[in-house]
């Protein structure tokens, strides 16, 4: 899809559209690029599983389109994709709010978004993210679910009313998971405008795998 035909399809404006650009200087950039290239090696060293680049590059490029106000997560672990995340939000003044039910892993993810300079962007929630989305106030412009393929059907669910027009929702591991999440997968494929993007990826745990990308209708 070419990105002219990208920016119609997610729509023409972001939540955020017109807000004063804050683009953060080089050194603090390169500060963050070196945390996020780090928590990525600690993740491939300790098999914590995460998005890996490929896939993150291509979910920071969707937030960057949209750019929403407000962008909730589920699954942490320690921070990778979500430091991808806040970058992208940090440069235009958006937040991120983040869940992960292991406090051992939210505590090392805060304490990544400190060492990245992206702490004043993140609210980390420790629980169970099918619980912990009904505390959040809307609106949400754009989600992340990577917290277990069983829960992602719960969690749109729990976020589904505080959802902004045109929001975007996006859910890992489509590909390997797809047995996993199939009610969330029919759900989104039969009520949002869904589709799936197949990315070849190097990651110890997998080759290849797909992101399902949903905006509401
Ligand atoms: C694949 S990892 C997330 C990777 C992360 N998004 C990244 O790309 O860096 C999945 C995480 O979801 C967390 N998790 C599992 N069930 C959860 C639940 N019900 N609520 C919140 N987090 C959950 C796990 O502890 C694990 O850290």
């Amino acid at each position: 899809m070419t990105a002219t035909l990208l920016v119609l399809w997610l729509g023409i404006a972001g939540d955020a559209a017109g807000a004063e650009s804050q683009v953060p200087d080089a050194k603090a950039e390169d500060a963050t690029q070196a945390v996020i290239d780090d928590v990525e090696k600690q993740c491939l060293e300790r098999t914590v599983y995460m998005i890996g680049r490929k896939k993150a590059v291509r979910l920071a490029e969707l937030v960057r389109r949209r750019k929403p106000k407000l962008v909730v997560e589920c699954g942490s672990a320690i921070g990778y994709s979500g430091l991808w995340i806040a970058r992208e939000l940090n440069r235009y003044g958006g937040k991120l709010i983040t869940i992960e039910i292991s406090p051992e892993r939210a505590k090392e993810a805060q304490e990544n978004y400190r060492r990245a300079g992206l702490a004043g962007v993140v609210t980390s929630k420790v629980g169970d993210a099918r619980q912990v989305v009904h505390q959040i106030e809307g609106p949400v412009g754009f989600v992340f679910l990577d917290c277990g393929y069983a829960n992602y059907l719960p969690c749109l669910q729990g976020l589904q009313d505080k959802l902004s027009e045109k929001a975007v929702v996006v859910a890992d591991n489509v590909g390997m998971g797809a047995g996993g999440m199939s009610d969330y997968l029919e759900h989104v494929r039969n009520n949002y405008q869904s589709r799936t993007e197949w990315f070849d990826i190097d990651l110890p745990w997998g080759k290849r795998d797909a992101m399902e990308i949903s905006v509401k209708k």
